[in-house]
């Protein structure tokens, strides 16, 4: 910076000799439309609708009395620039603003109604040349604000120019678009959000960042009644682009089971979200995503307490929307705002769920969407709704591989993982490990794949798969391997039984009990309004029967059965760190699953979801939840059906799911990024069809 930070110069209006009168160049005018409970400001620009934060501002430059400062003038569309060099030309500006309007959805040429150039350079003196001042003329901006550091020369220009120091303060500003007050002797920058509306409504509510210092939400609280669709704000990607944060700018939805500070965390439960204070806290999974340069957005809709609730069971919230093919498909449970909403928009580039029995996994493959369930105790959920405290894990929904692998290697570190008294396993270990495998299992209990062009799809990824890593494949049936095992292993009964007990208690000691008692002593005596997934459950539950101790046994069972398993089964070599790789589906196998009961009547061109298939012990989805392992869902083609909504051929991903032993969750991301840079890995499109 050129001038000392403190030296704060006040304003100097120049206001030169006209020479040329500037061509009037037609901006759309910012219209008011609400200002919030919080004073942050709702505006329309254009066809755009945003949202300015003016509570908690930026930067404030100039002015000396910063409480009062932020809250007088007029609300400006504004941008800023900087430039580093001695000379600024018109072509550098033209440059930057082509940059702006290129690389961001949030910008548009009407936030030239307000124009700061700002100095990071090292020189003390800048000046801007013949062609910028023709260029700002032509442009002329309602406010022109320079750095002092331009203030030596004087510029023949007809528009008024502003000149501000105080370069402290402008140390927050980062370029973009903003939101300005300008005042007499100040200019207030507030953040702009671009609104958009969730269409498909996967969301429960937009949120951002308030920028009070603590960390602290705001939900958006604007509607518009014309669409019935909460609206999402967005900031400008152009903020981030200084940010050499490894998520920077990166824009994540969040599932409404995880804590942020602000916010209430609903489970997707209005009695649960009655009952209950925003937290106060921000959930250190969640943190750690803002924490490495990530942009909160909203929170997303899931399935009530992270069931597994079918669409028609829904109650409490209108099921959301997924976009592939005919629109009328599932987006299965329960992360399923977050699977859609990933396949539904450019805006956003990831969601972040949890997955139990199969939250993260099954969404993926309704939306086609990379989704993942971690290894167990991969990441800690503190601050998040439980279901089964040693089934619970967090994932992530991408649509671009390299991305997903950059996020989960950032995010999964070993800081993150959770404790083994919380897992009840072995301790973790997750190296970065290029070690392969060498064997596919194709599991025969689960698949081929129920429609036979979804078969096809799978057969060339598997070829494709198999050529790049130089692996073999082998038939594999998981079933008849648990079955023939000793009597010290447990079976598949024991182990539902187990995981049942699992996922019964922690929720239920942690949120079933407090909502039953806080609702019977509010409503005389009344059982809370509750989706019917878990009024039964928690009906008949009985505390007598569910135990520290038959947890703790619980426990004991799944722990033999991880041991076994990653000894004779998934297990790790010199070579490999999982010597193979398991292959099934927890999709649809290749055929439309409505979200409309009565439509997925016909058992030959229809499915439901978790459905075991007849030859298999236990539903697929269960087997890492038991087992401990990581469980992928790899989007790897689409294949047509007939709707019979829109009634026309539509397009349905085709998608697999790929295990390994727990701790080689890495190991996957790195196969997957080769296959990536190899071509048979795409990055998937939004919208109708994912190819
Ligand atoms: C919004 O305005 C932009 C620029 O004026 C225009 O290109 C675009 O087509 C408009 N979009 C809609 C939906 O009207
Ligand atoms: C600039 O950022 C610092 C640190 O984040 C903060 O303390 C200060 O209040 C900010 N200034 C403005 C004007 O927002
Ligand atoms: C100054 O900002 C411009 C435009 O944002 C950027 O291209 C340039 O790298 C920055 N220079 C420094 C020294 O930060
Ligand atoms: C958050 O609230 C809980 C009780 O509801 C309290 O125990 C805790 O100390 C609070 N944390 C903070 C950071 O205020
Ligand atoms: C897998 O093994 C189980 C148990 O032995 C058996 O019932 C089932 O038919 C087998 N499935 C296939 C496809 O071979
Ligand atoms: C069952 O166990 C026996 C003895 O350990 C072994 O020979 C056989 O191959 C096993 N069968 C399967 C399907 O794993
Ligand atoms: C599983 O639970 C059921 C019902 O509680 C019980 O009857 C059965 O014996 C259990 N099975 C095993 C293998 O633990
Ligand atoms: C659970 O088991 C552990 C050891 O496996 C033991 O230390 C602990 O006391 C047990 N707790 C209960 C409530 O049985
Ligand atoms: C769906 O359409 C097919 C014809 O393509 C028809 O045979 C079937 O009955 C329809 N199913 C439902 C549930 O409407
Ligand atoms: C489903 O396919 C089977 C075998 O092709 C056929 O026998 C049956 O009638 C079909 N069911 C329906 C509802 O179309
Ligand atoms: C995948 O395999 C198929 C044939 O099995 C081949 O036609 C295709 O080119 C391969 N794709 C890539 C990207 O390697």
């Amino acid at each position: 910076m050129g001038l000392s930070g403190l030296t704060l110069r006040g304003i100097w209006f120049l206001l030169c000799a006209c020479l040329v009168w500037a061509r009037p160049v037609k901006r759309a005018p910012l219209e008011h439309l609400q200002t919030t409970r919080h004073g942050d400001v709702a505006f329309g620009l254009g066809n755009r609708t945003y949202l300015a934060n003016i509570r908690y501002p930026k930067a404030i430059l100039g002015g000396n009395d910063r409480a009062t400062a932020n809250r007088q003038g007029s609300l400006v569309p504004f941008t800023v620039v900087f430039a580093d060099s001695e000379v600024v030309t018109a072509q550098y500006l033209l440059d930057v603003i082509q940059g702006y309007s290129g690389g961001d959805d949030v910008f548009s040429k009407d936030f030239l109604e307000g124009v700061y150039i700002g100095n990071n350079g090292t020189s003390s003196s800048q000046t801007l040349d013949a062609s910028a001042l023709q260029y700002l003329n032509d442009l002329s901006p309602q406010h022109l604000i320079l750095d002092v550091s331009f203030e030596s020369s004087c510029y023949p220009t007809d528009i008024e120019v502003t000149y501000l120091g105080g370069l402290d303060d402008a140390n927050n500003l980062t370029a973009g678009p903003y939101a300005a007050l300008v005042s007499e002797d100040s200019v207030t920058f507030g953040t702009v959000y671009r609104l958009y509306r969730d269409s498909y409504r996967n969301f429960l509510y937009g949120a951002y960042d308030s920028n009070d210092g603590e960390g602290t939400f705001s939900p958006v609280e604007i509607f518009e009644p014309k669409f019935w669709d909460p609206m999402i704000p967005v900031p400008s990607r152009i903020y981030s682009w200084g940010d050499t944060r490894p998520l920077a700018g990166y824009r994540v939805a969040i599932k409404d089971l995880f804590d942020m500070k602000g916010l209430i965390t609903s489970g997707g439960s209005q009695a649960w979200a009655e009952i209950i204070e925003a937290a106060n806290e921000t959930a250190p999974s969640v943190q750690r995503i803002v924490d490495l340069g990530g942009v909160l957005v909203g929170k997303y809709k899931l399935a009530q307490f992270a069931s597994g609730a079918n669409p028609w069971d829904w109650q409490d919230e209108h099921y959301p929307f997924n976009p592939r093919a005919d629109g009328w498909l599932t987006c299965s449970a329960s992360s399923s705002g977050g699977g859609c909403s990933v396949a539904a928009y450019d805006w956003l580039d990831f969601a972040i769920g949890s997955d139990t029995g199969s939250s993260m996994r099954r969404p993926a493959a309704v939306s086609g969407t990379y989704g993942n369930r971690p290894s167990q105790g991969l990441m800690t959920l503190s601050r998040v709704m439980p279901l089964g405290a040693a089934t619970d894990t967090a994932g992530i929904f991408s649509r671009n591989v390299h991305d997903w692998v950059r996020f989960a290697k950032n995010w999964y570190v070993p800081e993150m993982c959770q404790d083994t008294s919380t897992t009840g396993l072995s301790p973790l270990e997750a190296p970065d490990s290029y070690g392969f495998p060498k064997r596919v299992l194709y599991l025969t209990d689960y698949l081929p794949l129920r429609n036979p062009a979804a078969e096809e799809v799978l057969q060339d990824f598997i070829q494709n798969l198999t050529t790049v890593f130089g692996m073999t494949v082998e038939d594999f049936n998981l079933t008849a391997v648990v079955d023939n095992t000793t009597d010290e292993v447990p079976k598949y009964n024991a182990l539902n039984n187990a995981t049942g007990v699992i996922n019964a208690m922690t929720q239920y000691r942690q949120v079933g009990k407090p909502l039953i008692s806080a609702w019977r002593e509010q409503y005389e005596g009344r059982f809370p309004p509750i989706d019917p997934a878990q009024r039964q459950r928690w009906k008949v539950y009985d505390e007598s029967l569910y135990t520290d101790e038959l947890y703790n046994q619980s426990l004991g069972v799944k722990r033999a059965a991880v041991d076994w398993f990653e000894s004779e089964v998934l297990y790790s070599t010199a070579e490999s760190c999982s010597e193979s790789i398991m292959l099934w589906d927890i999709g649809t196998g290749g055929l439309p699953s409505y979200r409309e009961e009565s439509l997925n009547s016909d058992p030959n061109t229809t499915t439901f979801l978790a459905v075991t298939p007849p030859t298999a012990g236990i539903n697929g989805a269960s087997l890492c939840p038991i087992y401990g392992c990581v469980d992928m869902t790899i989007p790897i083609g689409q294949v047509p059906y007939l709707s019979n909504v829109t009634f026309v051929e539509e397009m349905i991903p085709v998608t697999v799911s790929v295990i390994a032993k727990r701790g080689c969750d890495f190991m996957l991301w790195n196969m997957w990024e080769k296959l990536a840079d190899e071509g048979v890995l795409k990055t998937i499109k939004t919208g109708r069809t994912a190819f």
